[in-house]
């Protein structure tokens, strides 16, 4: 039996031990994962404890199972970098208390029944959404939120492209530059993915990002090209993406799922007066906390009016875990993969 304390007042969890995905060593084929029965984390100063209702698989915590993200967290540890759920335990002085509704994360730790995160990296959960949509929206749409408006001040009206459009990033962009108003092209590398894509967003069109696609853009803008283009793939799909901008207009790096990091001759911005954003969005809020706690804000508030909604396109019990990691590693999803702890 573990004793919490809040607010002096000491109260007890059933059990010492929960389940949680922890990764045991790196491997190429998820190999290193399993499934276990863990203590339950010790809260710090400045930390809250969360009941996690439902955790976000993303792209990222598939490249930490074999250490090829930027992040390299000490092995072993629980994976999963984004959750929602109810507060169980909190500081006195913090901004959260017992049964609030949260969402958020911290790189690692949100597969597992319990988290305890950082104050800072947590907000509330809009009354619109379920745990599940919660736990689906955060990282994937301050992601397409930081890229679309803060880094190219997206504007009404404008040619927006957004490749890997059926994954959680790009699904987040398509459903965030409608939402603002935005002319918005699709881009799959999947031919059967373009009717879901259709079904769940309706962008203006969906298109095949395959060999020259640039023909299909000139065709869809009416040779306007795009004022923006948003990259979560990189490799052929970069190279071909640098003839989609317009004059003026801006290509974001926000992701290599291709495998390949994209080479650029910088007489090709140059020339065709275009400019290309990296995006960092969990360091860009880091660096910019005020910037962070706005966009969340403005992403809860799209949310909570329902002009924003997360596309899911599965939710399992976390004991399935490797369905879920698999279906994205085989490219198989449109929308989100959500586990459920403790089912
Ligand atoms: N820069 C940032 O701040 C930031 C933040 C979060 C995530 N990211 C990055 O954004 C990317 C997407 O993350 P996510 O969580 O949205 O992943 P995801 O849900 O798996 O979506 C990725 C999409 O990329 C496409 N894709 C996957 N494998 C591919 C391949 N071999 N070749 C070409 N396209 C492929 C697929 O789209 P189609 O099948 O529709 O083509 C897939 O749906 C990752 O690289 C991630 O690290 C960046």
């Amino acid at each position: 039996m573990k004793l919490l304390q809040h607010c002096g007042r000491p109260r007890t969890i059933s059990k010492s031990l929960m389940q949680a995905l922890r990764v045991e060593n790196l491997s190429e084929d998820l190999s290193g994962l399993a499934l276990v029965e863990t203590s339950i984390p010790e809260r710090a100063p400045g930390e809250v404890l969360v009941r996690i209702h439902a955790a976000s698989l993303n792209y990222p915590d598939l490249l930490m199972t074999r250490g090829d993200y930027q992040f390299k967290p000490e092995v072993p540890f629980i994976s999963g970098l984004e959750a929602a759920g109810e507060v169980i335990e909190a500081d006195p002085d913090s901004a959260f208390k017992i049964g609030d509704r949260v969402m958020g994360g911290n790189k690692t730790g949100a597969f597992a029944e319990i988290a305890s995160l950082p104050s800072r990296s947590l907000s509330p959960v809009p009354d619109a959404l379920s745990y599940a949509q919660a736990a689906a929206m955060g990282a994937a749409y301050s992601t397409a939120y930081t890229g679309l408006i803060e880094l190219c001040g997206l504007k009404e009206g404008q040619w927006v492209l957004v490749h890997g459009a059926s994954g959680g990033v790009g699904l987040a962009a398509v459903d965030l530059a409608k939402a603002m108003g935005a002319r918005v092209i699709a881009a799959t590398g999947i031919e059967a993915k373009r009717e879901r894509i259709d079904a769940l967003f309706a962008p203006d069109a969906t298109i095949l990002a395959e060999g020259r696609f640039r023909e299909s853009v000139a065709d869809i803008t009416n040779g306007a090209l795009c004022d923006i283009v948003f990259d979560p793939v990189g490799g052929d799909v970069f190279d071909e993406s640098t003839r989609c901008v317009a004059f003026g207009g801006k290509l974001v790096v926000v992701g290599f799922t291709s495998g390949r990091i994209a080479d650029v001759a910088t007489n090709i911005p140059l020339i065709k007066g275009f400019s290309i954003h990296g995006l960092r969005a969990g360091e860009y809020a880091r660096r910019f906390p005020e910037r962070g706690k706005a966009i969340n804000a403005s992403i809860a508030q799209l949310a909570q009016e329902k002009r924003i909604t997360p596309a899911i396109d599965r939710v399992l019990p976390l004991s399935r875990w490797r369905e879920g990691f698999d279906a994205m590693a085989s490219r198989e999803l449109v929308g989100k993969v959500v586990f459920e702890p403790g089912a």
